[in-house]
């Protein structure tokens, strides 16, 4: 609870970066998650990983040989994140998720965001949407939680099969879950 505490006023004081002034809870977690692929071997990318709520429900789901690498721009938050998750599986890369092709090339198999979208330029908002989409394998899915169903539409202009579920919480959260789906010949 005392971490908790901590997690928010350091969330609060940071806020346009953030977006947010909590953590993310259980039910945000179990939904964002829902689209890991039941597998081992895997490639899931983070973005925003914050005091690193997600990034551990990511890591309790997915195998020994998998690997989760997680984009955070705010470098205290990386360091917190570094002390308090110790993981060989986990990379956490201090970088902005617009970046993520420097680091990975196509081969993804889930991308799970909390980045504050509705705070970015419509030119960030796009190059992070073309990379996310670009990164994934066929049939791979980006999930991304926000505090509103109004980007949801920039998300299906992008991406090939959208649903959005809503967590009766307070706040109310929105969780898109979004999937490559490229045609074959
Ligand atoms: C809502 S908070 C993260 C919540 C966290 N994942 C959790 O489990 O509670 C959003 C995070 O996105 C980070 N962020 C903001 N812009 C970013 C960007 N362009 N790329 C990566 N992370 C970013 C912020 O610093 C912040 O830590």
């Amino acid at each position: 609870m005392f971490q908790k505490i901590k997690t928010a006023i350091k969330y609060t004081r940071n806020i346009f970066v953030t977006g947010a002034i909590v953590e993310t809870n259980k039910q945000v977690e179990d939904e964002i998650t829902s689209r890991i692929p039941n597998e081992d071997n895997l490639v899931i990318v983070e973005f925003g990983m914050g005091h690193g709520n997600i990034t551990k429900a990511i890591l309790s789901k997915i195998g020994p040989n998998s690997k989760v690498y997680s984009f955070e721009v705010h470098k205290p938050f990386c360091e917190h994140a570094e002390k308090h998750i110790a993981d060989k599986r986990l990379t956490i890369i201090n970088d902005g998720a617009e970046n993520v092709n420097k680091y990975l090339s196509e081969d993804v198999d889930s991308i799970i965001s909390s980045i504050p979208f509705s705070f970015f330029s419509e030119e960030l908002k796009s190059n992070i949407l073309k990379s996310a989409y670009g990164i994934l394998k066929n049939k791979g899915c980006m999930s991304q939680v926000l505090l509103s169903a109004f980007h949801f539409r920039k998300y299906k202009s992008v991406f090939d099969n959208c649903k959005r579920r809503k967590i009766l919480n307070f706040p109310i959260y929105h969780i898109y879950h979004c999937q490559k789906e490229t045609k074959e010949n």
